[in-house]
This record gives C-alpha cells, sequence and structure tokens, in this order.
C-alpha cells in the first residue's frame, strides 16, 4: 500500500429521494467533507422497468448533478436485485434452500450463480450499464454486485446446481472411482457407478460424505468468483482507467474471498462494528461491556483480513453510522465511535471510508437503519461525528504507506468450511479461535497481518496459525521458508485434502496427536507447568519427541515446543492464550504491552494510534515521543489519540 489522503464517501440511493433534492444532497455532501459517493446497486427495476426498455436519463441525470458537484461517483452493478419480470420471465434463476425450497422475489439476492440464464442477464445488465457509464467523467469506478453471499446466498440446491456440481466433479476427479475414492463412498454403501448419479449435499436422512460437503462448498465458493470475473471482465474492457471493487462482508466466509480479491484493484468492505457484536458468541458480561462500543478487535480484524484480500488496499464502503436494523439488538453506538471506527479504519491502511447511508430512509426494510441524516433531512449524531473526521483530516494530512507488521495471522477459508462441516463439539469455531487469537497479540500492544497460507512470510517476527486442519503443500513451503517463533493451535493439519484423518501435522512437528476430546461449556482441563491456564471446548493427547513446556493434570503435553515452533493441545482459555502469546513473542524477540481490555494499539507508517473502547481513560506507561497530532494523554474512553513518531 501507498501513501494516501484519508478519504470520507457516502451510500447514496438517488432512486429513493426526489430529483430536486438531488443538486442540495450533492451540495451538503461536499460540505460534510465527503467526496465519493456510491450508487445504483439496487436499482435495477428503475433502470430496466421493462424487459429491453432502458430508462437511462435518471441516472444520466443523478451522475451530472453529483458529478457537477465534485463528487467522484461509484457505480454498483445492480445484479444484487434482478426486478420482479425478470424473475417471472425466468423463474429458473431463483435458488433453492438447502430444505428444498425455491427461494422467492421480495427481498435481494435471489438467484442461483449456476443459472446460466442468470449468467446471460448479468452480462447484459453489466454490458449495457459499462457501455453507457464506462468513461463518464464524473465515474471513478465499479463496485461489482453487492456483498456477495450475503443472506446466505453462496449455496443453491437446484437443478442447475446439481448440474453445475457434476460437471465440476467429473473435471476434478476425471473418473468415478477416483471420486469414490476421494469421498469414502464405500462408507454406508456410498458408491457412484457415473457423474450422473451425484446428489447434492441436501435431503438426506442425516449427515452426508463431509469430503462430498467439501468440495461442495469448494465448487461454489469457485462459482461466485467466477461470476465476480465476468463483470470484472466487461467492467474494465468498457471503462478503462477505472477501479474494480466489491463490497464484502464481516465475519463471512463462505467462499475464498483471497481468489476473489485478486480480481479487483481493491477489496472493500462493509464495517458494521456493533452489529457484527451483537452476533458474535461473546459471554454475556463480555458483550455487555462492549455491547456500545463494539469489541475492540471487531472492526480491527476485518480490516487487517482485508488490507490481505484487497493485496493491501482496501476501502470501507459501508461504514455504520448508527443503529442498524438487523441485528437481534441494536444499540445506538456511544458518542464518539462513528469517529473513532473511522480513524481506526484509516490506523489500518483504509483509503477511504464511506458511510452507509446518506439519509435514513423511512420507507421499506431498511427504515430503521440510520444515516447521516433522519428522513427529515437533519443531521444524526453520527453525521456530527463525520463532520468532526473531515475537520481533523486536514490535522492529520498524508497518511503514510503501513508498514508490515512483526505478527502474522494464517487465516484460511477452507479451514472454516472444514471445522463448520465437521465441528466434533458445537462450540468449535475456527473463526472465532482465530479472532481470539488475535485478540491476544493486540492486547499485547502488537500489530497483525492477516495473510493466507502459502503466502510468504519473509519480514514476519512471529506466526499465528490458531488451526489448519489442511496443511496444504504451499502453506507448508512458507512455514519450512521462516525462522520466525510460531504459535500452532489445535487440529493442525489433521485432514487430508479430501477430509480424510491424516498426520499432516508431522510435516510440521514431533507431535502426533492420539486421542481428541471436545469440552462442553463449564468443563475446562487445566494446564501447568512453563504456561497455565486450561483447555476449553477441545483437547488433545500427544505423543511428542519435543519439549513439553506445559501439561495437564495427567501428566500428558498440553503445549509442546520444537524450535522456534510451540504447539497447543488444545483450545487455550484466555489466560492460557495470553501466557503462549506472551511466550512466542518474547521468543521473536518482540516488545509487549500489557494493555486493558477496550485499548488497542495500531501504527500505520511514523504513525501510532491509540483507541480506547473501554470506560476509563488511558495513559500509556510511557508517553509515546513524538508530536500529538489528534487527541490528547490520558486517552479518554471512546476517544483516540495519534502521535508523529520521530525518524
Ligand atoms: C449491508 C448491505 C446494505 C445494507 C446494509 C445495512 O449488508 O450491503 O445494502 O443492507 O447492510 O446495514
Amino acid at each position: 500500500m501507498t501513501e494516501t489522503e484519508p478519504m470520507l464517501g457516502v451510500c447514496y440511493y438517488p432512486e429513493h429521494w426526489p430529483e430536486r433534492e438531488w443538486a442540495s444532497d450533492a451540495a451538503a455532501m461536499l460540505e460534510t467533507g465527503i467526496g465519493m459517493v456510491r450508487i445504483g446497486e439496487f436499482a435495477w427495476s428503475r433502470i430496466e422497468p421493462e424487459p429491453g426498455r432502458l430508462e437511462w436519463g435518471w441516472l444520466d441525470r443523478a451522475i451530472a448533478t453529483l458529478g457537477a458537484a465534485g463528487l467522484a461517483v461509484v457505480l454498483g452493478t445492480p445484479t444484487a436485485t434482478p426486478p420482479k419480470w425478470l424473475v417471472d420471465r425466468e423463474p429458473g434463476i431463483l435458488p433453492v434452500g438447502a430444505d428444498g425450497r425455491v427461494r422467492g422475489f421480495g427481498s435481494r439476492r435471489h438467484t442461483s450463480f449456476s443459472s446460466k440464464v442468470w449468467w446471460q442477464e448479468s452480462r447484459r445488465i453489466v454490458t449495457v450499464l459499462a457501455a453507457r457509464y464506462g468513461e463518464n467523467a464524473h465515474v471513478a469506478g465499479w463496485q461489482i454486485d453487492n456483498e456477495f453471499g450475503c443472506h446466505d446466498t453462496v449455496l443453491s440446491y437446484g437443478p442447475e446446481d446439481l448440474e453445475g456440481f457434476r460437471q465440476w466433479l467429473a473435471t476434478r476427479y476425471g473418473s468415478i472411482a477416483a471420486l469414490n475414492r476421494a469421498w469414502g463412498s464405500v462408507f454406508w454403501s456410498a458408491e457412484l457407478r457415473d457423474f450422473d448419479e451425484v446428489c447434492l449435499p441436501n435431503g438426506a436422512v442425516t449427515e452426508t460424505a463431509p469430503a462430498a460437503r467439501l468440495d461442495f462448498q469448494r465448487f461454489a465458493s469457485e462459482q461466485v468468483v467466477a461470476y465476480a470475473a465476468m463483470q470484472e471482465e466487461i467492467l474494465r474492457a468498457h471503462s478503462p482507467g477505472r477501479f474494480v471493487t466489491h463490497n464484502f462482508m464481516g465475519r463471512f466466509f463462505d467462499f475464498d474471498h483471497f481468489t476473489m480479491g485478486r480480481l479487483l484493484d481493491f477489496a472493500s468492505w462493509d464495517s458494521y462494528p456493533l452489529g457484527f457484536t451483537e452476533q458474535f458468541p461473546f459471554a454475556p458480561d463480555e458483550r455487555a461491556d462492549f455491547i456500545e462500543t463494539a469489541h475492540p478487535d471487531m472492526a480491527a480484524f476485518h480490516h487487517d483480513l482485508y488490507r490481505a484480500v484487497g493485496g493491501g488496499r482496501f476501502w470501507i464502503m459501508e461504514q455504520q453510522p448508527g443503529p442498524v436494523n438487523w441485528a437481534p439488538f441494536n444499540p445506538v453506538p456511544k458518542p464518539g465511535m462513528v469517529r473513532l471506527w473511522t480513524w481506526e479504519a484509516f490506523a489500518h491502511g483504509a483509503e477511504l471510508v464511506s458511510y452507509f447511508r446518506w439519509r435514513q430512509c423511512p420507507f421499506g426494510q431498511e427504515q430503521m437503519h440510520a444515516g447521516l441524516h433522519r428522513p427529515d433531512r437533519s443531521r444524526s449524531a453520527g453525521g456530527e461525528e463525520v463532520l468532526r473526521v473531515a475537520a481533523e483530516r486536514k490535522q492529520v494530512g498524508t497518511l503514510p504507506a503501513a508498514s508490515r507488521a512483526p505478527v502474522a495471522l494464517v487465516f484460511d477459508y477452507e479451514s472454516v468450511w472444514i471445522t463448520r462441516i465437521q465441528p466434533q463439539g458445537a462450540d468449535f469455531d475456527q473463526y472465532e479461535i482465530c479472532y481470539r487469537w488475535y485478540e491476544a497479540a493486540r492486547r499485547l500492544g502488537q500489530d497483525v497481518d492477516i495473510v493466507p497460507p502459502g503466502a510468504s512470510l519473509a519480514g514476519y517476527r512471529a506466526v499465528l496459525v490458531p488451526g489448519l486442519p489442511y496443511l496444504s503443500d504451499a502453506a507448508l513451503r512458507a512455514f519450512a521458508a521462516t525462522d520466525a517463533a510460531m504459535l500452532i493451535g489445535p487440529r493442525s493439519g489433521s485432514k487430508s485434502q479430501t477430509f480424510a484423518i491424516t498426520d499432516g501435522l508431522a510435516a510440521m512437528l514431533p507431535v502426533r496427536v492420539t486421542q481428541v476430546a471436545s469440552l462442553r461449556p463449564g468443563l475446562a482441563h487445566p494446564v501447568s507447568g512453563g504456561l497455565t491456564g486450561a483447555a476449553i471446548r477441545w483437547r488433545e493427547w500427544v505423543e511428542t519427541s519435543g519439549t513439553p513446556l506445559a501439561c495437564f493434570a495427567d501428566g500428558s503435553a498440553a503445549a509442546v515446543e520444537a524450535g522456534a515452533r510451540l504447539y497447543l493441545a488444545g483450545w487455550p482459555d484466555a489466560a492460557l492464550l495470553a501466557d503462549a502469546m506472551r511466550h512466542v513473542l518474547a521468543r521473536a524477540g518482540l516488545e509487549t504491552i500489557d494493555l486493558p481490555a477496550g485499548v488497542r494499539l495500531r501504527r500505520r507508517g511514523g504513525l501510532l494510534f491509540a483507541f480506547n473502547y473501554g470506560p476509563d481513560s488511558w495513559a500509556p506507561p510511557s508517553p509515546p515521543k513524538g508530536a500529538l497530532l489528534l487527541g490528547g494523554t490520558p486517552v479518554a474512553p471512546q476517544d483516540f489519540a495519534c502521535w508523529r513518531l520521530p525518524g
């Protein structure tokens, strides 16, 4: 990534407001310090009200009005919301749920990625849109579709999905005998004689073969990426010099985002920290501490993930501006949080933060969702905070390029799928363990880069591998090439590429897992020795020629050290994890600081930020050397400080 001016944007729906108000809205955006406006991503029924009748006039005028005011326009392709006439004419485009029922018209994302007609229709609408606006002077770039996979729409179980899956399998395996071997089909007499006999993994009496389900997820993931690539190609052909991005979601892992990221100029993601905190399985007391601020790693984890997905570059396309409408409960953020979230995104490398949405919409499904303005056009509390951010941007000026963090955390989409398909304990969640390891490193003051397995680890002092059930050759090569201190988590190397038990871990460590147990809530297996705490949720028994650094009460190793690598034979509770993290970071020669539960640090080039999500003011134990650019010390709750470090 490079140095950037911190830019602000907003999501706007001209089709929701009288045309006579567009110009004053645009002028007000400029006054708010906003330079980019995203439009169009749900506007198909207005662009093409009837088959083939294209109504460009309103969109021409909307783009012209916004552009004339000085705003850069990001156009969304409208494929998240095909109109009713299309669904009626081509009902085969509708997705089918795992329950076998067609998911109908009336909301959004009512399409299957396997439908050939849907691909044709998508190509058609994207082509006419790109041809019309591809070289429009006001159009700076494109958002492909909107939040792929939202509302559980990556997997679909209709006839064309089945046909596509069969073809994908035939290409992957070549012969049905190879598929039978890979899926272990001899188990329960599931052997097939031909690819035509393959079924989708829904609707069976009980669990279908895990290898089949993993392949179905891989197939679906590849389809989503291919669909995005189809749109990307059209946009690039018609819109030279413009960027192409997609707005990914938080807490969403149903397709491989790293692969899609390679198509894009940069990744974007939609940051709703309070909504995600509501959804995350926090313990009630922990949730209560952060219910109106969000958990302090919630946005940050995703910033670091999407920086990697975007090859070093990312935007926030939708930033929560107040309460949302879609979480189980929808609190109002504490005063200061919209500003804090914005600066935190910049601190993690975001080039632009765009708020969802300009004005709360008084009708429709999201009428309870805040905007920067209320339906009556008055500024909301979030809108006031954005004004403050806009003023502060000038104080900071250009933000330096983010340097490589000292710590890498390996995150893998397939690992999430594998442990979802076979959790073996109801609360084993691969994303959650990654999140907790990320949190533990950041509680000790570290910056963390999130990287896909197989990425070069050159330059990292510590590498965290919370768990990679399938250890690919590429991942093993990257691990072999680093001398960083490593912390490796349970279940690593436990599955082959075709979802069979394997001792893949042996390729990394002299550790053999002989038995595993999931531990129900309330059950903990204490650990003592060089590290203390307990295993919760998951515990392993291991044989090893490495050095047991800590043991369970029965004498079996809980943490095994082999050279610079430390293996944890269980899901560490907070105490054990903090101890292990400290141990590994010390071994890496990294300086640590004990931060309160609500405080996080983040460096961007020569800038140091401290963000306070907690209830108490925080004074750095030794004041950072350097000029204070924003905020003050102690750092007040819901506030932050930014220093320019010397050198
Ligand atoms: C996002 C979506 C937006 C809007 C928003 C509400 O997931 O992209 O269209 O629905 O959530 O928070």
